[in-house]
């Protein structure tokens, strides 16, 4: 199928369903990130702006958010650096007052063969895909406890939404530290959620598969890649960064609240083994 015929993302406005909320997210001047900050700002939200390059970028989705009614304020950190994100956080909570909802959004690849793959190439992503949400849900977590409910803003003390992938299960041949740094938020999330389930902290992951954003652009941005693409998702169209931000409100809201540790994958259902449609 081509990529004109596919059909397309559905437009619905985003229902105001977090009014009053304070949330940070990480990673939020390009791709998914981007969406999920303007969409909770959309829904009633004061959101950060995380990001660690491109300052313009960030200015820009501030002035989006703004332009919806909410309020918004840019933060540099680079989420893989305790001090960095300790910073962050009391920046956030000074000018914000507190924290209702972290996502932890930020995330890099850096590919190669595995016998080819270099020390750094594996700590970094491990470090900012893995570490990094360690470091931000950490310091959320101290502000949700230190808080408590306001019955009056959300039902739940706080709310943490990891962004993952498919590939917390698909195995990724050439991408052994990317998978294993999603297969590592899969255990971090749950545990964090059975643990902190009883101060009424939610923590759940959302698990994108192939979604238009800079990371994977050779994978969609010409129509072999994209004809390519199609034969790893049965629904026939690539995802755009709006499927992801309109899960992402829901799930923070209180609407999702018998929801913990899970795992939603956002997929066009790439997780279904495709090959299995004609094949086996
Ligand atoms: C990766 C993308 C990839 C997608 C599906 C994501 O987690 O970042 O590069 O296209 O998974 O394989």
């Amino acid at each position: 199928m081509k990529e004109e015929s596919a059909p397309v993302l559905p437009k619905q406005p985003i229902p105001k369903l977090l009014t009053g909320q304070k949330a940070l997210v990480t990673g939020a001047n390009s791709g998914i990130g981007r969406a999920v900050a303007i969409a909770l700002g959309e829904a009633g939200a004061d959101v950060v702006v995380n990001y660690v390059r491109g300052e313009d970028a960030a200015q820009k989705v501030i002035d989006t958010i703004a332009a919806s009614g909410s309020k918004a304020l840019a933060i540099h950190a680079d989420v893989s650096q305790e001090e960095q994100v300790q910073q962050m956080f009391r920046e956030a909570i000074q000018k914000f007052g507190t924290l209702d909802i972290l996502v932890n959004n930020a995330g890099l690849q850096q590919d190669a063969a595995f016998d080819q793959m270099t020390l750094q190439q594996w700590n970094t992503v491990i470090g900012v895909n893995l570490t990094g949400q360690f470091l931000c849900a950490r310091e959320a977590v101290r502000e949700f406890k230190r808080r408590g409910i306001r019955p009056e803003i959300s039902v739940a003390a706080g709310k943490i939404i990891c962004i993952s992938s498919v590939h917390e299960t698909i195995p990724w041949g050439g991408h052994a530290n990317y998978a294993a740094s999603k297969g590592g938020v899969m255990l971090l999330m749950k545990s964090m959620a059975q643990e902190l389930a009883p101060q009424r902290i939610r923590v759940n992951s959302i698990c994108p598969g192939a979604i238009r954003t800079p990371i994977n652009k050779p994978a969609w941005d010409t129509p072999e890649a994209y004809k390519a693409l199609l034969t790893l998702i049965p629904y026939q169209r690539i995802g755009e960064p709006e499927d992801i931000a309109r899960v992402a409100v829901f799930l923070a809201s209180d609407q999702a609240d018998y929801i913990t540790g899970a795992s939603i994958f956002v997929d066009g259902g790439m997780t279904l083994y495709p090959g299995f449609a004609t094949g086996g």
